[in-house]
């Protein structure tokens, strides 16, 4: 199976989790690339991130990862003032028909934050997914690398059914 693992990441935990999911994938024999959404402007003040998360407003992206083939999306997404980030909104605007693939969208914050994973499901829906896993992820129940790697071959093991 071919998978795509984007995520979006400031200071690196999500990058963490992307890539444990990523190496978690390639261990069940998948074939599996990782790519980061960058932003135009990666030095914007966090006050100026809250607010356009919670106004809903999306970032300018540098060239959004592609996502036209492939048999599973991974997308691992911050939780930003208890909303979307405007990274993970911009992106998602540029999915294209997804053609019924699975998705496993997952959510990291210092809290869970299902209502924040019900909303990109919500708009993984509207590109034609297929399968949506679900998940929603306290950053410090996967802090040590053990956690963690067990942590995404359980959610992997999920995504691939
Ligand atoms: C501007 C901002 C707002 C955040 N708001 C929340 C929040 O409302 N709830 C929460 O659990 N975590 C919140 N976090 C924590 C992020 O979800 C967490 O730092 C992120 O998942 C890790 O980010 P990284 O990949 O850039 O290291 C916030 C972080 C930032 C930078």
């Amino acid at each position: 199976m071919k998978a795509k693992v984007v995520y979006f990441s400031r200071t690196g935990k999500n990058k963490r989790v992307a890539e444990a999911i990523a190496q978690a994938l390639t261990d069940d024999g998948n074939t599996v690339e990782l790519e980061r959404i960058e932003t135009t402007k990666p030095g914007a003040t966090l006050v100026f991130g809250v607010a356009m998360s919670v106004l809903k407003i999306p970032a300018k992206l540098v060239d959004p990862p592609s996502v036209d083939d492939g048999d599973l999306l991974v997308l691992v997404s911050p939780v930003w003032a208890s909303s979307m980030c405007p990274a993970i909104r911009a992106f998602l605007a540029t999915l294209p028909d997804l053609q019924g693939r699975t998705v496993l969208n997952v959510v990291c914050g210092y809290n869970a934050h299902e209502s924040v994973a019900r909303s990109i499901n919500h708009e993984i829906k509207r590109h034609n997914a297929g399968t949506i896993v679900m998940e929603s992820i306290r950053l410090r129940d996967v802090e040590t690398p053990e956690n963690l790697a067990d942590y995404a071959h359980r959610i992997a093991k999920k995504a691939l059914g």
